[in-house]
């Protein structure tokens, strides 16, 4: 078992918070990704079916009750995250007229790292970041350069991306897979997320939340094309995403060293691992493609009872109570006790 006695660093402005006569307001909390962490972003943009989540059964859950954009039945990590820093839920970034005092989401469902990943379809991780350089822009001219700054650095950046990188621009990518042996596609993965996290650092952040990608084997959509046809994990994919992980963990730790402020932490997905039994359970991987016709994924016996007691969404995604599940590290964070995984 690893202790993180860091994570406690990540919201500490909050922590000080909890219970203090001394209120300070929380940290600002600025997120990046993907479908994990999209909260409506890919709402105003032209995309396929595949990457919208403005329809039902999305937005089940009565949490809010109508589809939102989230790729969910009701709330993301992200937003119980919002909730236990006792800040408000952080608006989408497109969304017009948003207020980013408190922060803003710029995570767009199917984005990866590299550019190419589904590229014209998504606001990709580099656009990701330029918006985050107007945020930071109107910060300056509303507060001035020295609380802006302040505000960028005490501020905790949340990133959920990657796994679109193998899903799409690798696994299901003939072309890719031929021109890269999974070795140099995932240095080309790390290598550019490595440069966006130093850019991210020149621009003055600080705390960075980083969420592992998923057990991609094991999803649902992958168990569903194994080879062996067992329903049980994809292998090849697995090993992709546990590679990824172990060499992105190593990067953040060099980061450390090097940039002495620079704190970070990795965390598991709430995507997670789907159990065999949860899959069967409603959302039968290996009765259905990996796509329902509509694109949206979402599909099994339960399509029509769509509820928090199932693991996983649609295909690919978790629902609000796996999310609600991951809060527990939120927990950690607010009550500043330590992560152990
Ligand atoms: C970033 O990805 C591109 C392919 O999109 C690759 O050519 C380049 O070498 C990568 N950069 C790093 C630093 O790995
Ligand atoms: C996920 O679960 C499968 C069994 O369903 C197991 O083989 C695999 O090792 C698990 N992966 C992780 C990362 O725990
Ligand atoms: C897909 O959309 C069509 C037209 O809206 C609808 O008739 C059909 O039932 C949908 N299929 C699924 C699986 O949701």
């Amino acid at each position: 078992m690893y202790c993180f006695l860091r994570l406690t660093l990540l919201l500490s402005v909050t922590i000080v918070s909890v219970g203090s006569p001394t209120e300070k307001s929380p940290a600002a909390f600025f997120i990046f990704g993907d479908s994990v962490v999209d909260v409506g972003n890919n709402n105003y943009i032209e995309t396929i079916p595949e990457f919208k989540a403005n329809y039902a059964p999305y937005g089940r859950n009565s949490f809010f009750n109508r589809p939102t954009g989230r790729f969910n039945d009701g709330r993301l990590m992200v937003d119980f995250i919002a909730e236990y820093a006792k800040l408000p839920l952080i608006p989408p970034f497109m969304q017009p007229s948003a207020q980013f005092t408190n922060g803003a989401n710029f995570a767009s469902g199917g984005a990866g790292v590299l550019p190419d990943t589904s590229q014209g379809l998504v606001i990709n991780f580099q656009a990701q970041l330029k918006q985050f350089e107007e945020v930071s822009g109107m910060f300056i001219k509303e507060l001035g350069e020295e609380r802006a700054r302040a505000i960028i650095e005490d501020a905790v950046y949340f990133i959920s991306i990657g796994s679109n990188d193998y899903i799409i621009g690798y696994l299901s990518h003939e072309k890719n897979r031929e021109a890269y042996t999974p070795e140099e596609f995932i240095g080309m993965v790390i290598g550019n997320f490595t440069q966006s996290i130093q850019e991210l650092y020149e621009k003055g952040a600080r705390k960075f939340y980083i969420l592992s990608i998923a057990d991609l084997g094991c999803l649902p959509a992958f168990r569903a094309i194994n080879p062996k046809a067992d329903g049980g994990c994809f292998k090849d994919a697995s090993a992709l995403a546990l590679a990824h992980n172990q060499a992105l963990s190593a990067v953040l730790t060099s980061f450390e060293y090097i940039h002495k402020d620079f704190k970070s932490t990795t965390t598991n997905s709430p995507v997670g691992n789907f159990s065999t039994e949860n899959v069967m359970n409603g959302f039968s991987a290996d009765t259905s493609p990996p796509l329902s016709e509509n694109g949206s994924g979402i599909k099994g016996k339960d399509t029509t009872e769509m509820h928090s007691s199932h693991s996983n969404n649609d295909a690919a995604h978790s629902s609000d109570n796996l999310n609600e599940f991951s809060d527990s590290f939120v927990h950690w964070v607010t009550n500043g006790e330590t992560l152990c995984f």
